[in-house]
């Protein structure tokens, strides 16, 4: 445990008995302290030296700790802020948190409530560390993703909003749901969505939900997934592909921080994480004017860029042996081990598909090796028969129409006859189409919300 010593905290409040008293308890506990009386001091002090934490206030004169709060964020986003009030009002709280507040405290504050909160934000005592590692979730050893790493777990612990980017096979989604399992969160849901799979009339109703009757086939309520990630952290994958109408509705979700479902009157208020992800140049989007430039700020709070393997070639034994391990079964005396001079290769080959390819070619070459080890000959077959990443137009056809069936069942709740009506098709034909992609009818049933017609 590092001593409190090397800690300096800033506390901001417009009472100074609260300055002196928090003052008093945290010099006690080794730690440096510094005051200020408003927010605006506690701006200008941060243009000498940055704390390793702020406390402040939520109502003070001027500016108040929200404000404070965002512009502390706009220039150190990973400067822990503990959030005080006189008063228990859940809204301001649940803000807080979404603005990244470490943690929202109601006056009066008891000393071992604020010291355990203080060293909880930063991340200092033996009862903290049994957290979820992020870094046991992800094999690297190359040191830019030590590095990313580092920042992603600093992150994890507040409701700081995260935005991925990086290649296509990169690790974008393992990170993302590393992040959640590291977070208060991890015993709530892990939504993920992929923006770009399901089309845009279904896009909107599938995130936010929809009122009975919302539209043509909308016979039952639909909650929406940002409603099941409640608690919890919801993954918008693919955020580059989300149609223009809707990134407008997504944008005012982030700042009121409610979702109104279709055909609602009513919105209700949320409670979680956002984290997306997209494999596009989202700066070359923005400048075409295909994304909102005001939504990627607020989506991209922490920027994080995962790496190409090319960019990483140490990382690729390590984990070239930790998939090849997956065919390995306990007990057997025969474990399959690269040859030096294949393993060699595939640490030269260029890998445009990323890890998701390095899986496909371990994989392939585990299951063609006839020994227990893997040649070069071997490796550099699967490289050259491994068909181009891009699909045949039949196949990616094939892809959407399954997701576009899987989106409309979804929303429908498995009801055939209206799924059958949104998709323009009579019951005969959808049904037809439901046996070729054999998808069940039934597991998009829940019990209580369903009448068959
Ligand atoms: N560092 C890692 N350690 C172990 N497994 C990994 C690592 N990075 C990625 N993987 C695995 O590689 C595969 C691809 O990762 P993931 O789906 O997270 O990539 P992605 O960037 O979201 O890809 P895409 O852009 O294609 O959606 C997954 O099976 C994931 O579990
Ligand atoms: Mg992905």
């Amino acid at each position: 445990m590092k001593s409190s010593k090397s800690y300096r905290i800033m506390i901001v409040d417009d009472d100074p008995d609260i300055l002196l008293l928090f003052s008093r308890w945290l010099s006690a506990e080794g730690f440096d302290v510094v005051t200020a009386a408003s927010g605006e001091a506690a701006l200008e002090r941060l243009h000498i030296d940055v704390p390793r934490l702020v406390i402040t206030d939520l109502f003070m004169g001027e500016m108040s700790g929200m404000d404070l709060l965002a512009s502390i964020h706009a220039d150190n986003p990973l400067l822990p802020v503990i959030m005080l009030s006189g008063q228990a009002q859940i809204p301001d709280a649940v803000k807080a948190t979404h603005m990244g507040s470490s943690a929202f405290l109601i006056k009066p504050v008891k000393q071992p409530e604020l010291i355990d909160n203080v060293k909880r934000a930063l991340r200092i005592g033996p009862e903290l560390q049994d957290h979820n590692s992020i870094a046991d979730a992800i094999i690297y050893k190359s040191k830019k993703m030590g590095e990313l790493i580092e920042l992603a777990q600093m992150v994890a612990d507040s409701d700081i909003t995260v935005f991925i980017s990086g290649a296509t096979g990169t690790g974008k989604e393992i990170l993302a749901k590393a992040i959640h399992k590291a977070s208060p969160r991890r015993d709530y849901p892990f939504v993920a969505v992929n923006c770009g799979a399901i089309p845009e009339q279904l896009l909107e109703s599938e995130l936010f939900g929809h009122e009975k009757g919302a539209f043509t086939g909308a016979n039952v309520k639909h909650e929406g997934l940002f409603k099941s990630a409640d608690k919890g952290t919801i993954f918008l994958d693919e955020i580059g592909d989300m149609p223009l109408s809707l990134q407008v509705k997504l944008l005012r979700v982030l700042q009121d921080l409610e979702v109104r479902p279709v055909g609602s009157t009513r919105s209700y208020p949320i409670n979680v994480r956002i984290i997306s992800a997209t494999h596009r140049d989202l700066d070359a989007i923005v400048k075409q004017g295909e994304f909102r430039e005001d939504l990627y700020y607020r989506l991209k709070v922490v920027p994080l860029q995962m790496m190409s393997l090319s960019e990483r070639r140490e990382d690729i034994p390590l984990l070239a042996a930790h998939f090849l391990q997956r065919h390995n079964k306990p007990g057997v005396k025969k474990q399959k081990n690269f040859a030096p001079e294949a393993l060699e290769y595939l640490t030269q080959a260029p890998w445009p598909g990323n890890i998701r390819q390095l899986i496909n070619i371990v994989d392939q070459c585990a299951t063609l090796s006839k020994t227990g080890t893997i040649t070069l000959n071997l490796v550099q077959r699967a490289l050259q028969c491994e068909p181009a990443r891009i699909q045949t137009l039949k196949n990616a056809k094939q892809e959407f129409e399954r997701n576009y069936l899987v989106s409309v069942m979804k929303i429908t709740n498995g009801h055939v006859a209206n799924a059958a009506k949104i998709a323009g098709k009579n019951r005969t034909e959808f049904y037809k189409l439901l046996n070729q992609y054999e998808i069940e009818a039934d597991e998009f049933r829940s019990n209580s919300s369903v009448i068959e017609g």
